[in-house]
């Protein structure tokens, strides 16, 4: 598979963005919630570049559609279990593809009332966006390209590499 992102520059990407949540939230806690599963790597190197008070939890969902593209509907399989009201809250995403989960992740964060909600995204598809979410963190920007590695799955997948490569188009849907 072709290499798009390799294990060096993402290091660098994930080195930066710790240091701007550091610097944001300096003297200050955070929360740093990973989206299942394709957040956890990205979540566990992003931690150890932010030097704060940091706690971790966990949030799952299932998007119906096909391998490559969530169709809409998004489901809460999993919620947080840490209490999130005013706490400096933290949204670590694998990927911000069309935006829809991203989407129905904020609402259902915002119901708990956090004191600041930021969301960090490693990579982020910009050109697919189809509701209007930004992340306040993003690692790159990436064109339409179906990727895996560093967490990112194909059918579960993948999730292994340690660089993001470009998956070949071709009979995989
Ligand atoms: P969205 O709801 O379309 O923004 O999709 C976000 C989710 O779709 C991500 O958390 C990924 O699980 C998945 N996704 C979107 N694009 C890719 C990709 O290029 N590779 C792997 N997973 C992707
Ligand atoms: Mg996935």
């Amino acid at each position: 598979m072709q290499i798009l992102l390799t294990r060096q520059e993402i290091a660098a990407a994930v080195e930066r963005m710790g240091k701007d949540i550091t610097r944001d939230f300096a003297g200050e806690s955070v929360v740093l919630i990973g989206v299942l599963k394709g957040a956890c790597l990205f979540l566990s190197d992003l931690a150890r570049q932010i030097e704060l008070n940091a706690t971790f939890d966990f949030i799952a969902v299932r998007s119906y559609g096909t391998q490559k593209q969530t169709a809409g509907e998004v489901q809460l399989i999993k919620d947080v279990t840490t209490p999130l009201r005013d706490q400096n809250v933290i949204l670590v995403e694998d990927i911000l593809d069309t935006g829809l989960t991203l989407t129905f992740l904020r609402k259902h964060m915002l119901q708990h009332q956090p004191r600041a909600f930021k969301i960090a995204a490693l990579l982020d598809k910009p050109s697919r966006r189809l509701a209007p979410v930004k992340a306040d963190y993003v690692g790159f920007e990436i064109p339409d390209k179906f990727v895996v590695g560093y967490g990112l799955d194909y059918a579960e997948r993948f999730r292994n590499l340690p660089d993001i490569c470009i998956l070949e188009e071709g009979g995989q849907e």
